[in-house]
């Protein structure tokens, strides 16, 4: 029906017929004459309906209302002198309109689009309005363009898109999944994927060689920014292929993707130790976007004469004195504010948060009563203080004290009166050596998943095992991860024995992967990125519900369909199900 698309036509254009069509933004009446901003998916244009150019078209402009569906024929022209809108991609012109037709109504509005006081809940009852502004077609544009590139980046690597099964068996990704009763099997359930895992390995088994699909994945976990109960993941495997092969077609998949949105990034990315950003970074997804590290000091408080750090400090294998040092800190907090971080770390489990403060004539803050001149003098080496800096302490047992000082690390950088974070910076950095298991409550996990490789078994200390597994981090965000598997069927009993997962156990719920490792199973290995989150990063949103087109809210469920939704007795029935308890109404 167009000839144009409304920001298509610039001044180039002028005394041009077009064919427009599109949304009426607004309208106005100015003396007789009615000004309607037309939008599409690309942006606004003028149209001006004056009687004297059409007495028809300017008849019905009277009775265009706010999303009224409009096609709209005209003479492109310049706006007169003193009236471009530089504001609008298209300010300098307006079509003088000679025909309108009103496609279609619309009610009035439940929200004015791009007000950004609105209720989440009103804005996704009615996606369908929100995503007619143009910058939520923006989004999704580069969405479209980056899955896109990833295709593209893929195939000329010679990997094959291959679909696998949506109704399936439970994958252990760490979640909850969802299930699906069978309506011909009596009381029993499919469970939809978390991941492809399990299948793109079979696949390998099945000699394909180089697989990826741009996958749908379905965890019941607890939502968060950046969470969804169902989201995307980039999936791909291979075989044949060491760590370094993996990386290599991860990195030249992101940067085909970032330069498909217009970012550059340049591989190789950098690479630390899993245990190195624990210990340096007290996090396993840093944001290297700030240098801020943190630095042992256990030994030096271990000399201190304060109980309590000299008990924390007896125990350095379990216990950690982290100390971060933040430049210029000094200098822009208060004593209040520098108190009331202790108040922010205490959310986390901590006891407290030590500081000391380098002064013009030297180390100052309430704890340094304790520490010889000697030892001062190592702290300030050892963190390298300078002059306006603040040192911080955490104390405790490590796994806490990485906790709470990652994140307070994460706190100060991004604190208004610090500000180190470049949002403009896309800093990724691979996790590499991540331990194969973890230990909650005296139980046994897999830390990525119970097919990875391990690398050295012969550990006494079951957490010092490590796997061939990595994580790719941007920004603090961990974007996507992978492993080398477990090839070899009595290698893969042996860690779902670590695991506590008795032999048949594993037979009822692996069994079929475990019969295809004995069929002459390849070396293989691969990884995936989390589409959605890889999106909002990308296009700068807080939310990973921004660059779905249709998500489902923090309580998983879609305003907009209303689902999940009960179900009537007899479609229960025919799934042999039974509600124990009736809802409350
Ligand atoms: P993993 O569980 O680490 O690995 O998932 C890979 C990436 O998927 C994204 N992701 C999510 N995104 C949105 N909402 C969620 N609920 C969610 N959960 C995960 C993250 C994550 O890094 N099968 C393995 C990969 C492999 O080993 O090849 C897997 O699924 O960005």
């Amino acid at each position: 029906m167009r000839t144009h698309y409304c920001t298509e036509l610039d001044e180039t254009n002028v005394g041009e017929e077009v064919t427009l069509t599109g949304w009426a933004n607004s309208y106005r009446d100015h003396g007789g004459i009615i000004f309607i901003d037309l939008r599409d998916k690309t942006g606004l244009i003028q149209l001006t309906c004056d009687p004297e150019d059409s007495k028809s078209a300017h008849e019905i402009a009277d009775k265009v209302r706010d999303e009224y569906v409009l096609i709209a024929k005209g003479k492109v022209r310049h706006r007169g002198e003193g009236l471009v809108n530089p504001r609008l991609k298209t300010g300098a012109i307006e079509i003088v309109v000679t025909e309108l037709i009103i496609e279609n109504k619309a009610k009035p509005m439940p929200f004015t689009l791009g007000d950004s006081n609105v209720g989440e809940d009103v804005r996704l009852k009615y996606r369908y309005l929100e995503l007619r502004e143009p910058a939520m077609y923006e989004t999704f544009r580069l969405r479209s363009k980056a899955a896109i590139a990833a295709r593209n980046v893929l195939d000329a690597n010679g990997f094959l898109e291959v679909e696998t099964p949506i109704l399936t068996k439970s994958t252990p990704e760490g979640a909850r999944d969802y299930l699906v009763p069978s309506r011909v099997h009596n009381g029993e359930f499919y469970a939809l994927p978390q991941s492809p895992q399990l299948f793109k390995q079979l696949l390998m088994v099945g000699g394909f060689d180089r697989y990826f699909q741009i996958a749908k994945c379905f965890r019941d976990e607890d939502l968060r920014a950046d969470r969804q109960p169902e989201f995307t993941q980039i999936d791909v495997e291979m075989s044949f292929c060491d760590q370094e092969d993996v990386i290599k077609v991860a990195e030249d998949l992101l940067e085909g993707i970032f330069s498909a949105c217009d970012i550059e990034v340049k591989a190789p990315f950098n690479r630390i130790k899993y245990r190195d950003a624990m210990e340096w970074y007290g996090s396993d997804k840093p944001d290297l976007r700030y240098d801020l590290k943190m630095v042992d000091v256990i030994d030096i408080f271990e000399r201190c004469d304060n109980e309590i750090f000299s008990k924390i400090a007896a125990q350095p294998h379990k216990n950690r004195i982290k100390a971060l040092r933040v430049p210029g800190a000094d200098l822009v907090f208060s004593k209040r504010e520098m108190k009331s971080f202790e108040d922010y770390v205490r959310k986390f489990g901590a006891s407290g948060l030590g500081y000391f403060q380098m002064k013009e004539d030297g180390l100052k803050g309430p704890l340094i009563k304790f520490f010889s001149e000697d030892d001062i003098q190592a702290i300030i080496d050892r963190t390298e203080l300078e002059v306006g800096d603040v040192v911080f302490f955490g104390a405790g047992e490590k796994k806490l004290v990485w906790d709470y000082m990652g994140r307070f690390r994460n706190f100060i950088a991004e604190h208004e009166k610090m500000n180190l974070v470049d949002p403009n910076k896309y800093e990724f950095v691979w996790v590499v050596d991540f331990p194969m298991f973890e230990v909650e409550d005296g139980r046994v996990k897999a830390l990525h998943h119970p097919f990875t490789q391990p690398l050295d078994t012969d550990k006494d200390d079951i957490e010092e095992i490590e796997s061939i597994a990595y994580d790719i981090v941007l920004n603090g965000t961990e974007l996507g991860g992978g492993s080398i598997r477990i090839h070899k069927e009595e290698v893969q009993e042996e860690i779902f024995k670590l695991l506590g997962i008795e032999e048949e156990e594993a037979e009822e719920k692996f069994g079929f992967l475990l019969d295809a490792l004995k069929f002459g199973a390849p070396p293989h290995g691969g990884f995936a990125m989390g589409f959605d989150r890889m999106m909002m990063l990308i296009s700068k949103k807080s939310s990973i519900r921004d660059v779905i087109a249709f998500p489902k809210t923090q309580k998983a469920s879609c305003i907009l369909t209303q689902a999940p939704s009960e179900v009537d007795n007899t479609q229960l029935r025919d799934l042999h199900i039974r509600l124990r308890e009736q809802k409350q109404q």
